[in-house]
C-alpha cells in the first residue's frame, strides 16, 4: 500500500484515483472545482464512463478513496503525488500550462512541510522537457526543497480511452515511466507493483515525447485511413474496409485505428497533433507530416457535406439531421467531435439542422444552439430531406429502413461505415469509403 495524492479530478485524474484505490492503495483526490469534489464525494461520477461510478462507490466504501478541495494539505501527506491536471490548446495550437504550473505550486507549498521523501508524477501530457523546466523549478521554489535529495520527478503519461478508461487504468498493456534518477522509478514502480505488463523506464523527456508520438501516429493512421476512403471514392468501386482488412494481412501493418470516418475528435488526438506541430514550430522544425494530419481533419467533416449536396442538390432550405453529435460512440464528450464543424457548415449552406445523440445532446446543444436536439432518432429524421451519420455509436447498426420512413427525402451519409445496408432497401445510401 502507498499512500497516493491526485492533483486533479478530472476524466483521468478521477479514474486513476478510483483504480489506485482498488488496487489497494490508499488515495486522496483533489480539485480547486469544488462542485466536482462534492459530487464524486457523493458517489456521483461528473461525467460518462461506464463501470466508473460503481467502481468510485466499491472504491469509497473500502475506505481507500477520499476526495478534497484542498490540495497542498493532501499533497503534504503523500508518498507519490500524481499531477492529473489538463493542458489545453492555446488558439495557436501550443500547450497552455497554467494548470501545470497552478497545481506545481500548490502541491509544492503541502510538500514543504512533509517529513519525508516524495515523488512527484506528472500524467499530465506535455511536451519534452516540461518537467524538468517548468515543473521541477516550480516544485523546489514552492516548498524550498531540492528535486534528487529531498524529492522525486517522474514522467507517467496515460493512454486511457474514453469509454474504457477504468479498464485501462486497472490493465494497461503497457506502462512507460521516465525518470530523474533510479530512486524516484523505484518509487513509482512500486505504486504498479502489482500491474502485469510491460514497462519501459527512460528519461523524463523521452517519456514525455512517447506519449506525443503514440497519440500523433495513432491520429496519422485515423487521418490515413480518411484519406483512403477518399481515394476508394476517387477511384469508384472500392470499399475502404476492404482495402483495409487487406492492408492489414501484412505483419508489419496493425488494422485497428484504421476505421474510416468523418474525423477524429475528443480531448487529446487534436490537441496533441497541434502542441507537437506548434512545439516543433516554435523550435525551427515544420512537421510536414502532421500539418497534412490535421488539414485532412478539418476537412473531412467537409467531405460529409459533399457528398449530402451531391446526392441530394444544393443544401440551402434543406433539413439535415446528424446521427451522433458526440466525437465517438459510446462517449457524451463533444469536445472537438467533428459533428462541430459539420453542423457549422452546413448552417452556413443554409440548411436547417437536427441532431441526436444518445449521450451529448444537452453538451452539444451548448457548443452549437443553433442545431435543433432531437429527443430521439425519429423526431431527428422526420422531414429530413439528409441523414448524415456521423459517430459510431453500436445503435446506429440496427437502424432499418423504418426508422428512416418519415424522412422527405431518403438520403442518407453513412459517413462512419456503421449502418447495416442490407435493412436499407428504398434509401438512397451514400457511404464515405464505398
Ligand atoms: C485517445 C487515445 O486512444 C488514448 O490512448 C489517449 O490517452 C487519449 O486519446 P480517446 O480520445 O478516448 O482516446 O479516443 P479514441 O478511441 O482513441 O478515438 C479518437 C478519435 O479517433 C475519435 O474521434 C474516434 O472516432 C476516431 N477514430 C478512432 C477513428 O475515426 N477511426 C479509428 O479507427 C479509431
Amino acid at each position: 500500500m502507498v499512500r497516493l495524492f491526485i492533483a486533479g479530478t478530472g476524466h483521468v485524474g478521477l479514474v486513476y484515483a478510483v483504480a489506485f484505490a482498488l488496487d489497494g492503495h490508499r488515495v486522496v483526490g483533489a480539485d480547486i472545482d469544488a462542485g466536482t469534489v462534492a459530487a464524486v464525494n457523493r458517489g456521483e461520477v461528473p461525467f460518462h464512463e461506464p463501470g466508473l461510478p460503481e467502481a468510485l462507490k466499491k472504491a469509497r466504501r473500502t475506505k481507500r478513496a477520499r476526495f478534497s478541495t484542498d490540495i497542498a494539505e493532501s499533497a503534504k501527506a503523500a508518498e507519490v503525488i500524481f499531477l492529473c491536471v489538463g493542458t489545453p490548446s492555446r488558439p495557436d495550437g501550443s500547450v497552455d500550462l497554467s494548470q501545470v504550473s497552478a497545481a506545481a505550486k500548490t502541491v509544492g507549498e503541502g510538500m514543504g512541510s512533509a517529513p519525508g521523501y516524495q515523488v512527484v508524477v506528472v500524467k499530465s501530457t506535455v511536451l519534452p522537457g516540461t518537467t524538468q523546466g517548468v515543473v521541477r523549478p516550480a516544485l523546489e521554489k514552492a516548498s524550498g526543497k531540492d528535486a534528487g535529495p529531498d524529492f522525486g520527478l517522474c514522467v507517467n503519461p496515460e493512454f486511457l480511452r474514453e469509454g474504457s478508461a477504468l479498464e485501462d487504468a486497472l490493465r494497461p498493456d503497457r506502462l512507460v515511466i521516465g525518470a530523474m534518477d533510479e530512486r524516484s522509478a523505484k518509487a513509482l514502480l512500486k505504486v504498479y507493483a502489482r500491474t502485469k505488463c510491460k514497462r519501459m523506464v527512460t528519461a523524463l523527456r523521452t517519456a514525455e515525447m512517447i506519449k506525443y508520438a503514440t497519440n500523433a501516429f495513432l491520429a496519422t493512421k485515423v487521418s490515413f485511413a480518411n484519406e483512403l476512403a477518399n481515394l476508394c471514392d476517387a477511384f469508384g468501386s472500392l470499399n475502404v474496409d476492404e482495402v483495409v482488412e487487406g492492408m492489414g494481412l501484412d505483419p508489419r501493418i496493425n488494422p485497428r485505428f484504421l476505421k474510416a470516418g468523418l474525423g477524429f475528435g475528443g480531448s487529446c488526438f487534436p490537441k496533441d497533433v497541434r502542441a507537437l506541430l506548434a512545439g516543433g514550430r516554435e523550435r525551427g522544425y515544420e512537421s510536414r507530416v502532421l500539418r497534412a494530419v490535421l488539414e485532412l481533419n478539418d476537412y473531412q467533416p467537409m467531405r460529409a457535406v459533399e457528398l449530402a449536396a451531391e446526392a441530394a442538390g444544393p443544401l440551402e432550405g434543406k433539413e439535415v439531421a446528424i446521427l451522433g453529435l458526440s466525437f465517438k460512440g459510446g462517449s457524451d464528450d463533444v469536445r472537438e467531435s467533428r459533428a462541430i464543424p459539420l453542423a457549422k457548415v452546413l448552417l452556413e449552406r443554409g440548411a436547417a439542422v437536427r441532431g441526436f445523440d444518445p449521450e451529448a445532446n444537452e453538451a452539444f446543444r451548448r457548443a452549437v444552439p443553433e442545431v435543433e436536439i432531437a429527443p430521439d432518432v425519429k423526431t431527428a429524421l422526420a422531414r429530413a430531406d439528409v441523414c448524415i451519420v456521423h459517430n459510431d455509436w453500436p445503435q446506429w447498426r440496427d437502424l432499418t429502413a423504418a426508422d428512416f420512413a418519415e424522412m422527405r427525402r431518403k438520403v442518407v451519409i453513412d459517413g462512419r461505415r456503421i449502418l447495416n445496408r442490407a435493412a436499407l432497401e428504398g434509401i438512397e445510401f451514400v457511404t464515405l469509403g464505398g
